[in-house]
């Protein structure tokens, strides 16, 4: 059976059950300010969870692109991957429990030919400070359905994790587990939800693969052991509850959200605790091998690092995600980099593993045709960040190999990164090499310290600045500016901004405001911004005291926590100089890192100012996306 074949049989299985098929959600969400990245398959169905109805009824199902940031470190292993594809199916207040937990045993039993033997399952094992018992209807439903394969499922009540390395498993099939197991949000347990979030317990679902035990990790196996003997193929979440702020209260109707990774539902009726042996990998691991003339067997981390991050890096610019040095575009980096990193590993020869590239992609033909279309693209833009990263790469080295002792500090780590673009993992690897290491929280707190700094007014998700420093996107960083303040004059001063993202296509302003804007009122502020436009202003950074930029009405987000110092940006009056930057005639004065145009007139050899689309994001929020157009002469 093919990969294409399992999610195929999958899409229908469920379609022949009255579920509409929907396409994948692209793997950085639209209004999702909780998360960067698309990280199961029920992101993007938050609305209709909580109640909204869909356009395509109660019952859906779909293979969902997602990406999982906090996995890139434990690739290297053989059920990891960062980027992955999540089968799920849902019931909007549709059918409940018993159908979903019949209809998985018969998928994965009697659709793909799993062997019921090798099939284990936990449950929630309650939890009554939030007044959710123990799920004993699904202990129920499993026995009953174990038993029509002649088996006899015997369940035992295991807690946590250490309690499961204790207890082992005894002759048990089914086993309950705390809230850190098997309760489900985008917020894991109750007590880290927030108020209006949407959750409830699970039931996993765990394949055997009947090899030996590794004691490192504790005393005795069980479903939730890290030996790898058993992998979570599948979660059938009954989400059924919604936090309020007075506890937990049952949502209107109960939902059913399962998820389940295609590579390692495959693996599982492969019989093979290796994903990266499945056909989703084994273009790239031939190329590898052939390429490097070494086996798998033996460069097992280096060639699953390569090929999972290719594929990952692949699939992100395939969604118009390109390496920078924030927000997504920095784990494309991080993901390129590492790649080229293991690739010098392997000894494959310079500058080329984005020939391998379009073997990532291949397995998605018929599937993701909109990203195979985008290859010679992608293709490129791994070419080129693999240049740059072998430009910085070279100094960069140099300065590692001044460092001495035995402990790289975090300031030099943040250097490192800064200046010469290494993500820390590869400081990291690099100082393994030498028998040093890391200071990781001195890292971190650079960054931070870096980040407080350089907090753009124009928002939180910037992170260390804009998301690359091209002509154009800082040319839309200050239109930026210069918008928000256009925004106050029409619609009134208590506008504030309330998200933001520039790229070198569009900038993108999330802003509270009750209304929708009139056609009026947008015209009226692309005028005054094209009017500031042309009016050529010097664009002055000033660095002041907190108090002082609050004197002067500087725009900041608010809530957001910064450091004593800060640095200003103000656009005008036309007679400003960095020396006397006459503040409190400027047009607009923003908390800001920078970078931005000095004169607006940069901002007009980049076009006129338009208005692309307004909209809501929120209750209460509105979105404009703007860019700036050229003009063609037609005379
Ligand atoms: N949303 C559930 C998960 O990601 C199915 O595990």
């Amino acid at each position: 059976m093919t990969s294409k074949e399992i999610r195929q049989k999958y899409l229908d299985f469920f379609r022949e059950r009255g579920h509409a098929v929907i396409p994948s959600a692209p793997i950085v969400p639209e209004n999702d300010p909780t998360t960067l990245f698309t990280g199961s398959g029920m992101q993007p169905m938050i609305p209709y969870l909580l109640g909204e109805a869909h356009p395509k009824g109660t019952r859906l199902v779909d293979s969902q692109r997602c990406f999982r940031a906090e996995d890139i470190e434990e690739i290297g292993d053989n059920r990891h991957t960062t980027f992955f594809e999540m089968l799920g199916n849902w019931s909007l207040g549709d059918y409940g429990r018993k159908e979903q937990v019949e209809w998985m045993f018969e998928f994965l039993i009697d659709v793909l030919g799993i062997d019921p033997e090798r099939l284990y399952v936990s449950v929630f094992i309650g939890d009554p400070t939030i007044g959710v018992p123990k799920d004993e209807t699904a202990v129920i439903l499993w026995q009953d359905l174990f038993k029509k394969k002649g088996i006899e499922a015997k369940f035992m009540d295991v807690g946590n994790d250490a309690d499961g390395y204790t207890k082992g498993m005894g002759d048990a099939r089914i086993f309950s587990y705390e809230a850190k197991k098997n309760w489900w949000s985008r917020a894991g347990v109750p007590a880290n939800m927030p108020v209006g979030e949407p959750g409830g317990p699970d039931s996993e679902m765990f394949y055997d693969f009947s090899t030996p035990h590794d004691p490192k990790w504790g005393a005795n196996c069980h479903v939730n052991c890290d030996c790898g003997r058993f992998m979570e193929i599948g979660n059938n979440v009954f989400m059924e509850y919604r936090k309020t702020a007075h506890g937990f209260v049952k949502l209107p109707k109960a939902n059913i959200d399962f998820g389940g990774g295609l590579e390692r539902i495959y693996a599982a009726a492969l019989d093979s605790p290796d994903v990266f042996r499945t056909d989703l990998f084994q273009g790239v691991m031939q190329e590898l091998e052939r390429r490097s003339g070494k086996p798998y067997v033996g460069n097992e981390k280096a060639m699953r690092i390569i090929a999972d991050h290719l594929r990952g890096a692949t699939q992100m610019i395939g969604d118009s995600i390109l390496p920078s040095n924030s927000e997504q575009g920095y784990f494309v980096r991080r993901l390129i980099r590492r790649a080229v990193r293991y690739a010098d590993v392997l000894g494959l020869p310079a500058g080329t593993l984005h020939e391998i590239a379009p073997f990532a992609l291949a397995p998605f033909a018929g599937v993701y045709d909109y990203v195979l279309a985008k290859q010679d693209s992608i293709v490129s833009t791994i070419a080129d960040e693999e240049t740059k990263f072998r430009e910085t790469i070279a100094r960069g080295l140099k300065h590692f190999q001044q460092l001495s002792g035995t402990t790289v500090s975090g300031q030099d780590a943040f250097v490192l990164f800064t200046t010469y673009g290494f993500p820390v993992e590869i400081t990291e690897e690099l100082a393994r090499e030498q028998d040093m290491t890391v200071d990781r929280t001195g890292y971190e707190e650079a960054m931070k310290a870096h980040q407080d700094l350089s907090r753009a007014g124009a928002g939180q998700k910037f992170k260390g600045g804009l998301a690359d420093h091209s002509e154009q996107t800082v040319r839309y960083h200050t239109t930026h500016h210069i918008l928000l303040k256009a925004l106050q004059m029409v619609l009134g001063p208590e506008v504030h901004q309330r998200g933001s993202n520039i790229t070198a296509e569009r900038l993108r302003i999330d802003f509270a405001s009750p209304h929708k804007m009139t056609d009026e009122e947008k015209r009226r502020v692309e005028e005054i911004v094209n009017e500031q436009i042309s009016a050529r202003l010097p664009v002055t950074k000033t660095i002041m005291k907190k108090e002082e930029a609050e004197q002067f009405g500087a725009e900041h987000e608010f809530n957001a926590d910064y450091p004593d110092m800060v640095s200003v940006y103000s656009v005008g009056p036309k007679d400003a100089t960095a020396d006397d930057p006459k503040i409190a005639k400027a047009f607009s004065i923003e908390y800001c890192g920078g970078p931005h145009v000095t004169n607006t007139e940069e901002i007009e050899r980049g076009g006129v100012f338009k208005i692309i689309k307004e909209e809501a994001v929120a209750a209460g929020v509105r979105r404009i996306k703007a860019s700036l157009a050229k003009v063609t002469d037609t005379h």
